[in-house]
């Protein structure tokens, strides 16, 4: 009998349904759990107290990431973990199954290999990184990255929220300051359900992705300082507006990635001060997420924003500083792990498509320091980092069938 004949996926609906209303409140649609924040902690509490119900071993490591342990025969207590993951922070107005869909169904596998009464050959565990989302504090995939060795605890607990508050303090805040040190938990493969987030699947009627290569991200924060000013008596020959620039940048930035392959370029915050109707601003600050899964591609990109903003802020009389706050090459999934998914698919008869993630997940950091790869369902009309986020239930069970059976087939579980 396969492991997912075990699973009782109405407890994953339920979980879904019960975590989608943390971080929910009457003026702002979807739910809102930026990372360490009071929603965050509610959510992490939930979490905590599922993993609890299964009697896992739980661990919270020094950047705040959250371990459920299945252990296994004492004797093989000491080998890797196999781990299945994502992570329940989320955006602003988010959805609600972008991270918590992964995290759950780990737990809804764990559920299965305890219902079918299996100790399995090595520690089985569900992990759910901080700070996936990257909106609160940058970078993203924070958690993960901490664990692959790119982020010290040290640097992790120096940043600072968009909102000015450290991490180590905010982390301290809400209780979940661990003191194992991120990475010391050895990974032996590392497994990820997700919704795609895009449209592929969903305009394919295909359930299932197989997901291969995740693209290239490049985060930056561009300030442009030009001098403030009256509206009304400042001919337009003598201004020096950042407003003007930034809006020329911006432009020409989607004129550039619409010409070429596949790099997507996008503008998500924009602030102007000092933000007044008859007043020159004198800064423009704003992000720019440029993507591509080629990275000379991305490289490209990045060189073309830099020349635009030279070009026009030479002809404005503006300055220009530009912060790195993510730079993240294109992945390469561990190719044994995407076979297994296709093979599992097939298996259960659910058509699977091999796909680019065109979303970060924590797989690409993991994938640093083990064999990882990711499994994707459907979103429809391809909306995500939306409350208009959907997935259909059944995409959501064939998804948690095929992990559980890839689960099951990585660790050579027969029942
Ligand atoms: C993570 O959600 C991303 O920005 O891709
Ligand atoms: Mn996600
Ligand atoms: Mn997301």
């Amino acid at each position: 009998m396969p492991l997912s004949a075990f699973l009782e996926p109405h407890i994953l609906h339920q979980q879904l349904a019960h975590m989608a209303c943390i971080g929910t409140d009457m003026l702002s649609p979807g739910r809102t759990r930026l990372a360490l924040t009071d929603a965050d902690k509610l959510g992490r509490d939930q979490l905590v107290a599922w993993l609890r119900e299964l009697d896992l071993t739980i661990h919270i490591d020094a950047v705040g990431n959250i371990y459920g342990i299945l252990e296994p025969d004492p004797l093989n207590s000491h080998l890797p973990v196999f781990l299945i993951g994502s992570h329940i922070d989320t955006v602003i107005e988010a959805g609600a199954y972008d991270g918590c869909y992964g995290v759950l169904a780990g737990i809804a596998v764990l559920r299965a290999l305890h219902a079918a009464g299996t100790t399995p050959p090595r520690p089985v565990g569900v992990v759910a990184f901080s700070n996936e989302e990257g909106v609160r504090f940058q970078p993203d995939m924070l958690g993960s990255l901490a664990v692959a060795g790119g982020l010290s605890v040290d640097v992790v607990h120096a940043l600072q929220a968009t909102d000015s508050a450290s991490y180590g303090t905010e982390l301290a805040r809400i209780g979940y300051a661990g003191t194992l040190i991120p990475g010391s938990i050895p990974i032996h493969e590392y497994i990820e359900l997700h919704i795609e987030q895009g449209p592929i699947l969903a305009t394919l009627g295909t359930p299932i992705g197989a997901v291969h290569t995740l693209q290239g991200i490049s985060w930056q924060r561009v300030t442009i300082t030009g001098t403030a000013n009256h509206a009304g008596t400042t001919p337009l020959q003598l201004r020096h507006d950042p407003a003007v620039v930034a809006a020329q940048v911006i432009a020409d930035l989607r004129a550039y990635a619409g010409a070429t392959e596949s790099t997507l370029a996008t503008v998500g915050t924009f602030t102007l001060a000092p933000n007044a109707i008859n007043v020159i601003p004198h800064t423009a600050t704003f992000t720019v997420d440029l993507r591509d899964p080629d990275e000379s591609a991305l490289l490209h990109a990045e060189a073309h924003l830099q020349s635009l903003l030279q070009q026009y802020a030479i002809s404005e009389g503006v300055s220009v500083h530009c912060d790195v706050l993510a730079r993240f090459s294109p992945v390469i999934f561990a190719a044994e792990l995407v076979h297994t998914i296709q093979q599992v698919a097939a298996m259960q008869g659910i058509a699977c498509r091999s796909m680019v993630s065109g979303a970060g997940h924590d797989a690409q950091m993991i994938a640093r320091i083990a064999p990882s790869a990711m499994i994707f369902v459907p979103s429809r009309e391809g909306i995500s980092h939306s409350p208009a986020e959907h997935t259909d239930p059944a995409h959501l069970e064939a998804g948690l069938r095929v992990l559980c059976d890839v689960v099951a087939s990585r660790l050579g579980i027969a029942i």
